[in-house]
């Protein structure tokens, strides 16, 4: 495990993570409740579906939603962002390249750059981890990454393209270069272990942080023989 870039700006936030994991046939995805135990303010990312999992999640942990992070825009990351962020009076973050490149827009919405901010006093370091899609970012968040559809603890996110699955080489490399091997991996979906893992114990499920080339990554991403089943599940 690489040395870190730099030293991270909130490393040192104390939160819990509770995963909320929710179900629209063939999508089961992984989203997150990040609460503040100090403060009980309370941050969701990736909201969809289920509206009544977050009101509980939220009542349960007498929590405050302060805020959605979006990690990238498709439909079952992004289903219930404007309407929580309605009901509850929150804002929502997206990157500022993922909103261009996709066009999402909710009423609410906040884009960022790769600047490190605050919200309801829980601090957040986006990390730009292109790929899977042009603006999909990973959340750092004390000793937790969340991942979206970039890494798995098995995988990583289908790429539409050659050039995209040279992006996600480029992206998981960086995190190698970037994260210490006890920070905690939730991704955007499971499928054997669960989340939570450290990234030190993810090397040993996950092929695609051992690939020594963005080509010979870029191949194995895009290998033909991909089941429909498989696209739907890792999109
Ligand atoms: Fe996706």
């Amino acid at each position: 495990m690489n040395k870190p870039e730099s030293d991270p700006v909130n490393l040192a936030a104390e939160v819990t993570v509770t995963t909320i994991k929710v179900s629209r046939d063939p999508f089961i995805n992984n989203s997150y409740m990040v609460r503040d135990p100090r403060t009980g303010k309370a941050l969701l990312i990736d909201p969809a579906w289920d509206m009544a999992a977050y009101e509980r999640a939220l009542e349960a942990a007498s929590a405050e939603l302060a805020g959605i992070l979006i990690t990238h825009a498709h439909p079952d990351h992004t289903d219930l962002a404007a309407p929580l962020a309605e009901r509850y009076r929150c804002p929502v973050w997206i990157s500022h390249q993922e909103a261009e490149s996709s066009g999402f827009r909710v009423p609410t919405m906040r884009t960022f750059g790769e600047c490190a901010w605050e919200a309801g006093g829980i601090p957040i370091r986006p990390i730009i981890t292109p790929g899977h899609t042009p603006g999909s970012t990973c959340y750092w968040i004390g000793q937790a990454l969340f991942t979206g559809d970039t890494l798995f603890i098995e995988g990583c996110g289908l790429c539409p393209d050659r050039a995209a699955a040279e992006s996600m080489y480029s992206s998981l490399e960086r995190l190698k270069r970037l994260l210490p091997g006890g920070v905690r991996i939730y991704p955007g979906h499971s499928y054997v272990q669960p989340p939570g893992l450290t990234f030190e114990k993810v090397f040993d499920f996950n092929l695609y942080l051992s690939f020594s080339s963005a080509e010979v990554f870029a191949n194995f991403r895009l290998r033909p023989g991909q089941s429909k089943a498989a696209w739907m599940a890792f999109s």
